[in-house]
């Protein structure tokens, strides 16, 4: 009897821990001032979705997380591109780049102008990035911060997070959405619509056949 009193208990108690799982991305995301949303935002037929793939692992946890959502994607009716940052010349940020804000940024010589114009036309941004030293890659970070001068025209986009680590903690996969949050907090009216965190993935394709390819399918098909 003691034995079914126990059980009944931490059954209800898991129940509750599981339905809650979506609010608690929304508490968080409002903890950065960031709107979120279990529904889209943006009213249009064929949405433009922009994959920004910031591993230097082609083929690896994070870009068969991107290539998952992708299909999700493409399968309700959008248009999707991704751009493997690893491919193009991304410059760091200098004090040049202070000074080219607006139309002014499109001079920088190297491929961020047109990077970041895909972000300023883009409906739908995914953000994806393994674990590197608790933070984000140094790919990705790189590319954010060059989007400086018309961060200010991302406005009123919608935002998913990909990230894989190894360690098997979600609190490690945290550390990159708390990257990701920095940069989306900035923007102009950013909604918040979903991540995944594959976690225990330290071998290159583990991701391949996980539940954690399911959960990118799936948010795809929810852009
Ligand atoms: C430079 C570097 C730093 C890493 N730092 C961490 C870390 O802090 N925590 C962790 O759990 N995994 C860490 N990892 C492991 C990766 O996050 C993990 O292997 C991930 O699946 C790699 O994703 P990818 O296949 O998309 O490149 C690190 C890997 C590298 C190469």
């Amino acid at each position: 009897m003691k034995k079914a009193i126990i059980y009944m208990v931490i059954s209800l108690l898991a129940g509750a821990f599981t339905s809650c799982g979506d609010k608690q991305a929304g508490k968080s995301a409002e903890r950065y001032h960031i709107n979120f949303s279990e529904t889209t935002t943006v009213q249009k037929e064929n949405k433009y979705v922009l994959i920004v793939s910031g591993s230097p692992r082609k083929r690896g946890n994070t870009d068969l997380l991107c290539d998952a959502f992708a299909r999700g994607a493409e399968e309700v009716g959008g248009r999707v591109e991704k751009i493997f940052l690893a491919d193009y010349r991304i410059d760091y940020f200098s004090e040049a780049d202070e000074q080219r804000v607006g139309n002014r940024a499109n001079e920088a010589e190297d491929d961020v102008p047109m990077l970041v114009d895909k972000m300023v036309q883009a409906d739908v941004i995914v953000l994806a990035s393994p674990v590197y030293y608790m933070n984000i890659t140094g790919q990705l970070k790189t590319f954010i911060d060059r989007t400086f001068g018309r961060y200010r025209e991302m406005k009123d986009k919608e935002f998913f997070y990909l990230t894989a680590c190894a360690d098997p903690e979600e609190s490690t996969a945290d550390w990159a959405i708390n990257g990701f949050r920095g940069f989306v907090m900035c923007l102009p009216n950013p909604t918040e619509r979903g991540m995944v965190k594959a976690i225990g993935m330290g071998r290159k394709g583990a991701v391949k056949g996980s539940r954690y390819e399911d959960e990118a399918y799936n948010l795809g098909k929810h852009i």
